[in-house]
């Protein structure tokens, strides 16, 4: 998956309204994300139309169970050729391996990118102290998870852009972070709360950026991509 491009992340009701987004990219390869919905509606036969349309896929379903299941899973998600794909930290360090074992037995070529999500940015202070029990500031869990991540040989995180630099300070430069909540200066918030803009990404350490509403939800979708590249890429 090239880090150059945006991941855009496909938010969309179905399959159909789907393909008329990705109609206007005639010839371009993108970086796509598809979540849960999607998938569970269109399963691999989706992923691989999305594919015969030259398009890197990160699959965003944050699969956490024991290890065993994780790793089954694994193989066959990784048999279907997407490249990047993801795990809860809170699943553990041996959920962690075991999901990295899954996809180098699945993998035919290159092994897809394996991240962790940390905390949720849904989850407040509060919940997190109050129904997970874990005490202090969201922050220091996620610098935790961050830290079991890499001791379980994954790849990166996903991370607010916020938390990216001191992300990299805990785990190194080469820990990847994959940061939604972008918007250009231009574009409203929607209801994501800590925002920056691509370039203030990149200054701050994020290696991949991920797109929804202000690419799906344009009024000319090419064009607002075109200008995120640029300012992500420094082009
Ligand atoms: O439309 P928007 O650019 O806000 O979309 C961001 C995408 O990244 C959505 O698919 C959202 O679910 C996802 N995401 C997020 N925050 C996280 C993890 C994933 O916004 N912490």
């Amino acid at each position: 998956m090239d880090p150059k491009k945006p991941i855009i992340a496909l938010d969309f009701p179905n399959q159909e309204e789907v393909f008329a987004f990705l109609d206007q990219f005639q010839g371009q390869q993108l970086n796509v994300k598809v979540g849960m919905e999607l998938f569970y509606a269109g399963g691999t036969a989706f992923l691989n139309a999305l594919q015969a349309r030259g398009h890197d896929i990160f699959l965003d379903l944050k699969l956490h169970d024991i290890p065993n299941t994780v790793e089954r899973a694994m193989a066959i998600l990784a048999s279907t050729g997407v490249a990047m794909v993801n795990v809860h930290a809170a699943g553990g360090k041996e959920m962690m391996q075991a999901a990295l074992r899954g996809l180098e037995a699945g993998s035919t070529g290159k092994r897809p990118m394996l991240i962790s999500v940390t905390q949720l940015t849904s989850t407040s202070t509060e919940q997190m102290n109050e129904e997970q029990g874990i005490p202090g500031e969201v922050l220091g869990s996620v610098l935790r998870y961050a830290k079991l991540t890499k001791a379980a040989g994954l790849d990166g995180v996903v991370c607010s852009p916020l938390e990216a630099a001191a992300i990299k300070d805990a785990c190194g430069e080469d820990f990847q972070t994959i940061t939604p909540g972008i918007r250009l200066a231009t574009s409203i918030a929607d209801d994501q709360k800590r925002i920056m803009t691509p370039s203030q990404a990149a200054q701050s350490g994020s290696d991949y950026i991920v797109v929804g509403r202000p690419i799906t939800q344009a009024d000319n979708s090419k064009v607002t991509y075109d200008q995120i590249t640029t300012d992500w890429s420094g082009q």
